[in-house]
């Protein structure tokens, strides 16, 4: 079974770097000493977090073997990487901020993931959080149902994992009724669209490699699924056209909140 690439992940550094900006900028500064990073992959980004909140400490949290290999590179004073899963983290009320970025999608329930991670915060503390809010679009249909057909059906035991943001990504009004009933007494959750112009069309399949085919690459044989990868990246071009450059507008939903003091 195969891990999360962080090199695959990182071919798009610049793109998947422009929300987290906008989420700290949402991010309250203040005295923030205890935060922590879940779904931290590589670390890079745990390190901007540290640093532009002056988190005096921060733990990245991943359950991927090789992402936290990975951030060992960014361990520094006050910075560091801890195994975990997201859908079960929580504290005791003594986080100023709990951070996410692009990975509480890989999570269902998310009422459920959201009160632990409300719970995790101190008075005063804050959530920012970042999922993308995409399944519609056709790169993402796509790759459902080509891993539908057949040989890929049936070596994934007959049922494809679906796509997380389909299965788990709720509206962004439904984000803000579930800050204001968890007690958030102030909040702002959009939804924004992100431009993004890839060099051509076939560089969606290398984007969607670092994220959204990790679900298959863990349960296809490296053959197939390198077959699959040429199969999908062949109806893609057939679906949207061979671009070059190509437009690939990208649907996240930032949401930030601040707990009573
Ligand atoms: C798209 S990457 C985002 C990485 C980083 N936050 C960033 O903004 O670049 C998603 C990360 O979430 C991690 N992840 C997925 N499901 C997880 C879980 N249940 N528990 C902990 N980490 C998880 C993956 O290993 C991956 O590193």
């Amino acid at each position: 079974m195969s891990d999360w690439s962080p090199a695959q992940y990182r071919k798009f550094a610049e793109e998947r770097a422009q929300p987290i900006h906008d989420l700290l900028a949402l991010v309250e500064p203040g005295r923030i000493g205890r935060a922590v990073d879940l779904g931290c992959g590589p670390g890079e980004l745990t390190v901007v977090v540290a640093d532009r909140t002056g988190a005096s400490d921060i733990v990245g949290v991943d359950n991927s073997p090789a992402m936290l290999a990975s951030a060992a590179e960014h361990i520094r004073a006050g910075v560091s990487f801890a195994s975990g899963d997201l859908g079960v983290w929580t504290s005791k009320g003594d986080h100023d901020l709990v951070f996410a970025n692009a990975s509480l999608h890989w999570t269902a329930d998310h009422p459920a993931v959201l009160a632990r991670w409300t719970a995790a915060l101190a008075p005063g503390g804050q959530l920012a959080v970042q999922v993308p809010a995409n399944a519609y679009m056709p790169a993402h249909l796509l790759a459902d149902e080509v891993a539908r057909r057949e040989p890929y059906c049936s070596a994934m035991g007959g049922d494809p994992p679906p796509d997380p943001v389909a299965a788990n990504v709720l509206a962004p009004e439904e984000y803000a009724q579930l800050l204001y009933d968890l007690g958030f007494e102030r909040q702002h959750v959009r939804l924004q669209v992100y431009p993004h112009v890839l060099p051509s069309t076939r560089h969606v399949v290398e984007w969607l490699r670092g994220t959204a085919l990790t679900r298959f690459e863990k349960l296809l044989d490296p053959s197939l699924y390198t077959q699959f990868l040429a199969e999908y990246e062949g109806a893609l071009l057939q679906r949207v056209g061979d671009h070059t450059p190509y437009f690939f507008p990208f649907r996240r939903v930032l949401l930030w909140g601040t707990l009573p003091r």
